[in-house]
C-alpha cells in the first residue's frame, strides 16, 4: 500500500515509528506492506516511489527540522529558496501536485486542525478524493466544517474516507458505535471528548489553579496549538459533529452545535459540586431529539462517564442493550497513530474485497 503522508508533526512521526516497529507483524497478520512514498511537512517534501527509508526520514526531521533534508530523494518546496518557502500559494500548488501526481492508494492527512476554514487539510482531502485516493485523516477541521459533503464526495468518487483518530485518540469510539451494535439502534449519547478541559477540571478539584492545570496539559502535549479551542469548547464540538454524522447518520457541521466551554467554571462551582458527591465535566451530547450541545454539567461521581485526567469517555444509550460506556486515552501521538494504522488496515481490507465504500 503506497501512502502519501501530509503533516509530519507528532502524530505523523509516530506513524512512521509505528510502521517501522510493526512492519513484519502487519505483513504477517494483514498481508499488507505500507510504504510512505511521499511525506510532506510545512517546509518541504521527501519522495521515493519505492518507499522512503523511515529511519532516515525520522532522523533528518530530528536533525534539520524538515523532511526536505532527506537528501537524494528530498525536494524543497521552493527549490531550496527560503523566501519561496514562505510563499504559501506556491507551496499550496506544490502539495496539490504531489497529491495528484505521486502514485499512491492513500493520503494520510495529519496537518494541524484549523476550525476557521479547515485549511490546508480541507484542500488536501478534497484534492486526494477527486484524484481517486482513499483518505485517512486525523485532522478534525475539515470534518467539523464539511463532513456531509466530504463523505458524499468520497462516495461519488468511489474511495474511502476514514477518521478514527479524530475522536478519542487511539480509543475506538467511532468503531464501537458503528460496528459493535449492529442490529441495535443508538438513541442518544453523551461524553467527555476533550482531554485538556477534563484535565483542567480534574486538577482544579485537587487544588491547582486554572492556569497551572492548563500549563500542565500543554506540557503533556494534549492541548491544541491554540488552547482556546479546547477551553471554549470548539474541539469537543468538532468531535461531536463527527460522531453525529458518522454514528447517527445526521448531516451536520459546527454551526449545528450549541456550545460553551469551561471558562466560566469557578473553583467555587467545583467545590460546591464536590460537596454533593458531584463533579463538573465538559459534556458533549446528542439527545433523543438529536440536539447537539457541549456544556459544563455537574454529574454524579459514580457515573461510569465520570473519568479524570486526560481520559475520554462516551456513554451510548442503545435501544436494546441499554447504556454502554467506552473509556480510553483521548489523545497522544502514538495513540492517534495507532488509529491511523487501524484505518489503513480497514482501507486495505476493503480494497482487497473490491469494496471502496464508506
Ligand atoms: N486537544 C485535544 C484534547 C487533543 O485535549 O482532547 C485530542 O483531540
Amino acid at each position: 500500500m503506497r501512502i502519501i503522508l501530509v503533516g509530519f508533526g507528532v502524530v505523523g512521526q509516530n506513524l512512521a515509528k509505528l510502521l517501522l516497529s510493526r512492519a513484519d507483524d502487519i505483513y504477517v497478520r494483514y498481508g499488507m506492506k505500507p510504504r510512505l512514498v511521499a511525506t510532506v511537512d510545512s517546509k518541504g517534501v521527501a519522495i521515493n516511489q519505492s518507499g522512503l527509508d523511515l529511519q532516515r526520514l525520522l532522523e533528518v526531521k530530528r536533525l534539520y527540522g524538515t523532511v526536505a533534508a532527506y537528501h537524494d530523494d528530498g525536494k524543497y518546496l521552493g527549490e531550496q529558496d527560503t523566501d519561496a518557502l514562505e510563499d504559501s500559494k506556491r507551496s499550496r500548488y506544490r502539495v496539490d501536485d504531489i497529491i495528484r501526481e505521486i502514485d499512491a492508494e492513500v493520503l494520510v492527512e495529519a496537518t494541524p486542525t484549523n476550525l476557521n476554514d479547515g485549511e490546508p487539510g480541507l484542500s488536501n482531502i478534497t484534492n486526494a478524493i477527486k484524484h481517486g485516493r482513499n483518505v485517512v485523516t486525523v485532522n478534525k477541521g475539515p470534518l467539523a466544517l464539511a463532513m456531509p459533503s466530504l463523505l458524499e464526495l468520497a462516495e461519488y468518487n468511489g474511495v474511502m474516507l476514514r477518521f478514527s483518530g479524530t475522536v478519542g485518540g487511539g480509543t475506538p469510539i467511532l468503531e464501537f458505535a458503528k460496528h459493535c451494535l449492529k442490529g441495535d439502534r443508538i438513541l442518544s449519547f453523551k461524553g467527555i471528548l476533550n482531554g485538556t478541559t477534563n484535565y483542567i477540571l480534574s486538577m482544579m478539584e485537587c487544588g491547582l489553579t486554572f492556569d497551572e492545570a492548563l500549563a500542565d496539559a500543554k506540557s503533556k502535549g494534549y492541548a491544541e496549538a491554540d488552547p482556546r479551542l479546547d477551553i471554549d469548547g470548539f474541539d469537543a464540538a468538532a468531535k461531536l459533529v463527527i460522531m453525529a454524522n458518522w454514528i447517527m447518520g445526521m448531516k451536520v457541521t459546527m454551526k449545528d452545535v450549541i456550545f460553551k466551554g469551561i471558562k466560566d467554571v469557578s473553583l467555587e462551582d467545583i467545590l460546591e459540586a464536590k460537596e454533593h458527591g458531584k463533579v463538573i465535566k465538559l459534556i458533549a451530547s446528542c439527545d433523543e431529539s438529536r440536539r447537539l450541545r457541549v456544556e459544563p454539567m455537574s454529574i454524579d461521581k459514580n457515573e461510569p462517564l465520570c473519568v479524570n485526567g486526560t481520559l475520554n469517555a462516551v456513554t451510548f444509550t442503545s435501544e436494546h442493550s441499554g447504556e454502554l460506556t467506552v473509556i480510553g486515552k483521548g489523545a497522544g501521538g502514538m495513540e492517534t497513530a495507532s488509529a491511523i494504522l487501524r484505518d489503513l488496515i480497514e482501507v486495505r481490507e476493503a480494497m482487497s474485497k473490491g469494496l471502496n465504500r464508506n
